[in-house]
């Protein structure tokens, strides 16, 4: 399932987690730590890092809490991706800000993505924030805190060229003990004009092969029954492993090779780098998941060019009818797009949702263009488009977008999948949910059925978001 914090989205009724919501700690309790309190914002990397960075401070001696209130510390892990998803994070320093008054000794520690991106300066600007720590410093968390326990500010924000934290065991939070999420890679080296991540993540680089294979492996023996790679650009994932380089083709089939009953999915592919190698490796294992998050912003090539890209729509049309080809009519495909962005014109716009019809994505992540200080778009274009128009425009993608994804879950009536339950169902503990291979939520009768099993279920019906239906043997 993709992974980024919408401004608006389609979500399903029963699977929220591509979120806009904000996760939190679980509990644990050594007896002996001080307790440390975790939100995180943003894209899946970053609920992801706040694993790591749970690991991390358990190995420094700190319990975790899913109540804020117990807290001797809070950590924000934050994302920068539109203005925003900062003002969120501005706003709940604030909340934070008022309960410190009762609690002098909270430690407040800004991580991610924003704290990359404002550094030093965040101190000024929140002067309750203690710790301002950027995604590849999390190693020295342990020192950072020491700092601050001896009256100081701390501030690390240094980016690796490097650092995977590969040799690190993940903390998992909010598991429901089937799926969970493996980085892969950090940091892109793209430069889309629009984007904040190159400069809040650093440059890409890719994980040892052998360490992510090991992860899924252990994932596997735990009882975990699917694995979800994460990058911001997995198709470039490249090891050099012995002399033997091996890329993302190669990751898959490895990763897939574990086990039949271990499901992978992958997140998220660049049109201009998502080989039919790739197609062929996912047509090749019924565990590879039939599914493609394949952001296209725009349907204009000119549009395009000044997101600097580096495809065209007749390119974008060519991957669509790669996966369709190779991977069947069936395939998921989902996809993310902005509205409004520099000089776009209804022209433009039209090309945006002729080129979704085209494509006739499963669903789609939706924004409007929100400028980011700094970025190429930032310091060449105007951000001219007027937000009514943004807005309207964004509209209009979303209604497409209905209808698309009612018309593509109209046609699995009738058909059978294969579904990983994943749990209860989010209205009743009466049915279970889970996903088929195209990533789809389907819910249905529990019976005696369990998470983690794969049953096959009939579908009778659907809404825009779900399909409905009944286990056959
Ligand atoms: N690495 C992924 C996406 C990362 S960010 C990729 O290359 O596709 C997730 C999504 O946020 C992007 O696909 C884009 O649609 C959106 N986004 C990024 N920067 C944005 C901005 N400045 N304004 C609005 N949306 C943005
Ligand atoms: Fe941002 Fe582009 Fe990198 Fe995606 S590929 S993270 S949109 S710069
Ligand atoms: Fe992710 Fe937001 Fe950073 S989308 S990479 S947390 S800017």
């Amino acid at each position: 399932m993709p992974h980024w914090v919408n401004d608006i989205q389609i979500l399903s009724e029963v699977d929220k987690t591509p979120t806009e919501t904000i996760k939190i700690s679980d509990d644990t309790h050594t007896g002996k730590g001080r307790k440390l309190y975790i939100e995180s914002y943003g894209c899946q990397m970053n609920f992801s890092d706040s694993e790591i960075v749970t690991s991390i401070m358990h190995n420094h001696g700190y319990d975790t809490t899913s109540n804020y209130h117990d807290a001797d510390v809070v950590f924000l892990n934050t994302c920068s991706i539109r203005e925003n998803a900062e003002q969120k994070v501005r706003k709940r320093l604030s909340e934070i800000n008022l309960s410190k008054k009762n609690k002098p000794s909270l430690v407040v520690g800004v991580l991610g993505c924003m704290a990359e991106r404002l550094k030093a300066k965040l101190l000024e600007e929140e002067k309750i924030v203690d710790m301002v720590v950027g995604p590849d410093a999390y190693r020295d968390l342990g020192t950072l805190m020491q700092e601050v326990d001896e009256g100081h500010k701390a501030v690390n924000v240094f980016l690796s060229k490097e650092e995977t934290y590969a040799d690190i065991a993940p903390v998992r939070l909010h598991t429901n003990g089937v799926t969970a999420y493996i980085s892969i890679m950090r940091g892109c080296d793209n430069m889309c004009s629009f984007c904040v991540v190159p400069y809040t993540r650093g440059r890409e680089r890719s994980r040892d092969i052998q360490s992510i294979v090991n992860e899924a492996k252990d994932l596997f023996a735990q009882g975990y029954r699917e694995v979800t790679l994460l990058g911001q650009n997995v198709d470039s994932y490249k090891y050099n492993d012995d002399g033997n380089v091996l890329n993302f083709a190669h990751l898959l089939e490895r990763v897939a090779l574990i086990h039949p009953d271990l499901r992978v999915r992958f997140s998220t592919s660049h049109p201009k780098d998502m080989t039919d190698d790739v197609l062929y490796t996912m047509s090749k294992y019924e565990n590879i998941c039939k599914y493609v998050h394949l952001p296209v912003q725009s349907g204009s090539t000119r549009i395009l060019e000044l997101m600097n890209r580096t495809y065209t729509r007749e390119w974008y049309i060519g991957r669509i009818d790669a996966i369709r080809n190779i991977l069947g009519e069936d395939c998921g495909i989902s996809t993310d797009t902005i509205s409004g962005f520099c000089t776009e014109t209804d022209e433009d716009h039209a090309d945006t949702l002729s080129i979704m019809k085209y494509a006739k994505f499963d669903y789609a992540y939706m924004f409007t263009y929100s400028e980011r200080p700094n970025t190429p778009a930032a310091k060449k274009l105007k951000d001219d488009v007027p937000d009514n128009i943004k807005k309207k425009r964004l509209n209009e993608i979303i209604q497409l977008q209905g209808q698309l994804s009612r018309e593509r879950n109209q046609q699995d009536l009738g058909n059978t999948y294969k579904v990983l339950i994943e749990g209860y169902s989010k209205k009743s503990d009466d049915y279970l949910q889970g996903r088929n291979s195209q990533n789809k939520v389907i819910v249905f009768p529990k019976m005696h059925y369990k998470k983690g099993e794969y049953v096959h279920v009939f579908v009778e019906k659907c809404t825009q978001a779900t399909l409905l239906g009944h286990v056959i043997n």
